[in-house]
């Protein structure tokens, strides 16, 4: 996407070919940081420290993770069991993004099915670029299919303004290109359709307030940042047209992780009649679980992440802890909306219903 007139993605592979880019989302917007990762352990720590989030970039990462411990190991004596330890300890980074199990081993059967090592390295390598690419074209697809419902609700609205409520950060910046969530609304902006955002702070780390408001003012789209607990007050009063958010795992019968605080949104959309849909790419299917609060893993993460909160003062970066000192806090990252709240996904393949029978219909080598 474009930043202040230049492309930018969240992740690249240098021109050196060994090295990983990234931008350090933890700063954003307040400061513009691109760090470097050149082992797996380098993607480990950008993963679980959130460098880097999202699923699908998570998914991207890890790929590149893989290709890191190809270059790293498969030279060395015993390199193909280092490099399967590396990519074990790649798979527990985080638990919940689905794409994270997807890519490191989508990466390691292509990589590990050649026979040479230079082929294997370069196989790792060109997979990952690809598993790259090939989100790029999801995410552009899922803006194409979600659009058609935001064009919906505006003819139907005389071309008045479209409020679309989204939480937490399923934009490029979560993604490569595009996002998910905010595919659709990238797209109808773009063909010129009025659209306003309502953004979630989304506490903890306020992955709305910094990420989600930061990309949708570059690119000029009007937005207005909300705590987490006003989204039911502007639907009750007739300010959301739809809400649209992403997941990190989806069952193939409806049921998603996201963001903690999604479950209350989708609960609130349900009381309003307001459609309530989540965007996603093929990658962040489960294929292999059919009940959601029962089998997704849900994150818990450092308490201090809830104690205290980030932002600018006097020009720095700081912390302030909010809290009394020795209260307990409570960190988890995700919650799970079941199907029966959610509208529908938009997938790059189309929309469905968030049921078995709609997400096969679409996926039909799935079944
Ligand atoms: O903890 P995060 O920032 O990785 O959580 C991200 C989300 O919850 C996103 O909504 C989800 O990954 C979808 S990304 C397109």
């Amino acid at each position: 996407m474009k930043v202040d007139g230049k492309d930018l993605r969240p992740i690249w592979l240098d021109e050196n070919l060994e090295t990983v880019k990234i931008i350090d989302q933890r700063k954003l917007p307040h400061e513009f940081v691109i760090v470097d990762l050149k082992t797996t352990d380098d993607t480990i720590l950008a993963i679980k420290e959130m460098y880097v989030r999202g699923a699908p970039l998570i998914g991207v990462t890890a790929a590149y993770g893989v290709f890191l411990a190809a270059l790293t190991f498969l030279n060395q004596p015993d390199g193909e069991e280092k490099m399967i330890a590396a990519c074990n300890r790649l798979r527990a980074a985080r638990p919940t993004a689905v794409n994270l199990l997807w890519a490191v081993d989508q990466v390691m059967k292509s990589a590990l099915a050649r026979d040479d090592i230079a082929d294997r390295i370069e196989t790792a390598r060109r997979e990952a670029l690809s598993i790259e690419e090939f989100e790029v074209e999801n995410c552009k697809n899922i803006g194409l299919h979600g659009c058609e419902l935001i064009e919906a609700i505006s003819k139907k609205k005389s071309g008045e303004t479209v409020n679309v409520l989204t939480h937490c950060n399923a934009g490029w910046l979560a993604c490569v290109e595009y996002g998910t969530a905010t595919a659709p609304i990238y797209t109808a902006f773009d063909k010129g359709i009025n659209v306003h955002v309502w953004v979630d702070e989304t506490r903890p780390l306020n992955q709305g307030s910094r990420l989600t408001a930061w990309e949708l003012g570059k690119h000029g789209i009007a937005h207005t940042v909300i705590t987490d607990n006003a989204g039911g007050h502007v639907m009750q009063h007739g300010k959301v047209d739809m809400v649209i958010v992403g997941t990190d795992r989806a069952t193939y019968t409806g049921d998603v992780a996201n963001k903690i605080g999604t479950y209350l949104k989708a609960l609130a959309a349900k009381d309003n009649n307001i459609p309530f849909y989540v965007a996603l790419p093929s990658s962040t299917f489960d294929w292999n679980i059919s009940d959601g609060l029962k089998d997704i893993p849900i994150e818990t993460r450092d308490p201090d992440e809830v104690r205290y909160v980030q932002g600018l003062h006097d020009g720095e970066l700081k912390s302030v802890l909010v809290p009394p000192e020795n209260s307990g806090a409570m960190n988890f990252a995700f919650d799970v909306t079941p199907a029966r709240l959610v509208t529908g996904f938009i997938t790059e393949r189309g929309v469905c219903k968030a049921t078995e029978k709609g997400v096969k219909q679409l996926f039909p080598e799935k079944r």
